[in-house]
């Protein structure tokens, strides 16, 4: 593994709307030193988002977003705020809104996403119910980064679960859930480690 000082560490922020689940495997990953990066700041659109209560648990300093109607004055105010605390990589994390082109645009770092199922079936909400719906026997989650469209950004990682007849959307969004607290430390520390490249839409990992 390549070990990264402390001047070249990432420093991450994790936009979450609620329960937060994903931020806890993050910052577990973190301080167990498999995954080498700085959680800078956690933002959330939701003042009451349990993501922020686990945020102040781990000492980490926490926004509650204002998110006005203009798409793009929201844009603009989180990339003030991402500046003020230095950022270089956002994770979405369960953040149920899509960022404005003009923010993705203008931000300089890299915007990662967990999605769960294997894009690019069943993009946008409710993914886990969609699987159910149309009859699929794998599911699982995905973790890419983020572009201008719901769902479609370069695809860094995927894992997959079997899906049975009998599952309903909580079992089945469980088992998917035990795998994305697995793939988002590993892909994030994939980034951290330069070892992911993009080549168009492909996501190339280095192996040296
Ligand atoms: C996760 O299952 C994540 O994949 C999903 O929301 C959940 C958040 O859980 N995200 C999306 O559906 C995005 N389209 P968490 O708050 O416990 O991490």
């Amino acid at each position: 593994m390549i070990t990264v000082g402390d001047a070249d560490r990432f420093r991450l922020a994790v936009l979450a709307s609620g329960r937060g689940s994903n931020l806890g495997a993050i910052l577990d990953a973190v301080s167990s030193g498999d995954l080498d990066m700085e959680v800078a700041l956690v933002a959330s659109d939701q003042g009451d988002a349990p993501a922020l209560e686990r945020a102040r648990g781990a000492g980490v300093a926490v926004q509650v977003l204002e998110v006005p109607s203009d798409r793009h004055a929201f844009g603009e105010s989180l990339l003030r705020l991402l500046e003020a605390y230095r950022i270089d990589v956002v994770a979405l994390a369960g953040f149920m809104r899509i960022l404005p082109a003009s923010f993705l645009a203008a931000f300089p770092g890299d915007v990662f996403n967990i999605h769960p199922s294997l894009l690019p079936a069943f993009p946008g909400l409710d993914a886990q119910a969609q699987a159910l719906e149309y009859g699929v026997k794998v599911s699982g989650c995905t973790v890419h980064f983020v572009d201008e469209g719901v769902d479609t950004g370069p695809i860094i990682l995927q894992a997959v679960v079997p899906v049975d007849p009998e599952d309903d959307v909580d079992c089945l969004s469980r088992r998917i859930l035990r795998l994305e607290h697995r793939l988002y430390p590993q892909a994030l520390g994939l980034y951290a480690e330069r070892r992911l490249q993009r080549q168009g839409r492909r996501v190339r990992i280095r192996n040296d």
